[in-house]
């Protein structure tokens, strides 16, 4: 027995009730909400670290905690990943220039419940390859969210993502994954967003986890840095990212991190 409520598949993975529906919502919305602030703060000149800062400064306005500061030894209250920078970005003092993308990811704990997401942004113009990059990885986490229902398989949701993106000709990264969470931040099972049908895990109701497919213009490789945090492309291509926390329900899934302002594009400020 371990101290939360709600049974274990075979898998390990938790299976949770409408009240804890009601506590991952709220979750998922306050860290969605710091996101739907950012637009205005993304800008040629402005520093990661300046951005981090306003959304510590939002967390403790909420009366919310991070789940990032002091996890595992990191110590802010986001990751934000640069251009050719996969995930688990440090923010920093070095200045965004024109045309740099970015993935912000924002994770929150609201009454003990995990609200993870991610989205991209633009420094001033958005250039063409990176606009294709941005909607094609933006598309094929909602082609993965569109595999969630009872009965479908962890694999259906990795191949509807990996073959959206191949077909695109970018690669999944394969690296990183997505992950369960609830009432802890990373819990199973592993959520890969590459697989073939019908394997892996069957998925019910009441299972809570991410989706963040990692997508890159050049191949999927990837290294970390020497601060043991900063992943980035192998071939310093451009990457892309975007994250949802998400529930499956009988007939599919509640996105629990949906923009409450029903933003999703960098260039929808
Ligand atoms: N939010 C990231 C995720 O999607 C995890 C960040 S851990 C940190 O799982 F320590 F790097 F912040
Ligand atoms: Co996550
Ligand atoms: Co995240």
């Amino acid at each position: 027995m371990d101290d939360f409520k709600g049974r274990l598949t075979r898998d390990g993975i938790r299976i949770h009730d409408a009240d804890d529906f009601i506590g991952m919502h709220r979750a998922g919305q306050v860290a969605a909400g710091i996101l739907d602030a950012m637009a205005p703060l993304v800008f040629p000149g402005q520093t990661t670290e300046a951005i981090d800062a306003e959304i510590e400064r939002m967390v403790n306005a909420a009366g919310v905690t991070s789940a990032t500061i002091g996890y595992r030894g990191y110590q802010h209250a986001s990751c934000i990943s640069v251009n050719h920078v996969v995930c688990h970005g440090i923010p920093g003092p070095k200045t965004l220039k024109d045309g740099d993308i970015l993935n912000i990811d924002v994770t929150v704990i609201v009454d003990g419940w995990y609200g993870d997401t991610s989205r991209m942004y633009v420094a001033g113009t958005l250039g063409r390859k990176a606009e294709r990059l941005v909607q094609v990885t933006h598309d094929a986490l909602f082609k993965g969210i569109e595999a969630v229902r009872p009965g479908n398989r962890f694999g259906d949701i990795g191949f509807a993502i990996q073959s959206y993106v191949e077909a695109a000709r970018m690669s999944v990264v394969r690296d990183f994954c997505g992950h369960g969470l609830g009432q802890v931040f990373h819990a199973p099972p592993n959520v890969l967003h590459y697989g073939r049908p019908g394997t892996g895990p069957v998925l019910e109701e009441g299972m809570f986890f991410t989706i963040e497919p990692m997508v890159n213009l050049g191949r999927p490789e990837t290294k970390v840095l020497a601060d043991d945090w900063t992943a980035v492309t192998r071939d310093k291509s451009l990457s892309a990212q975007f994250e949802h926390s998400i529930g499956v329900t009988a007939t599919g899934c509640e996105i629990f991190t949906l923009s409450p302002a029903g933003k999703f594009h960098p260039t929808w400020g």
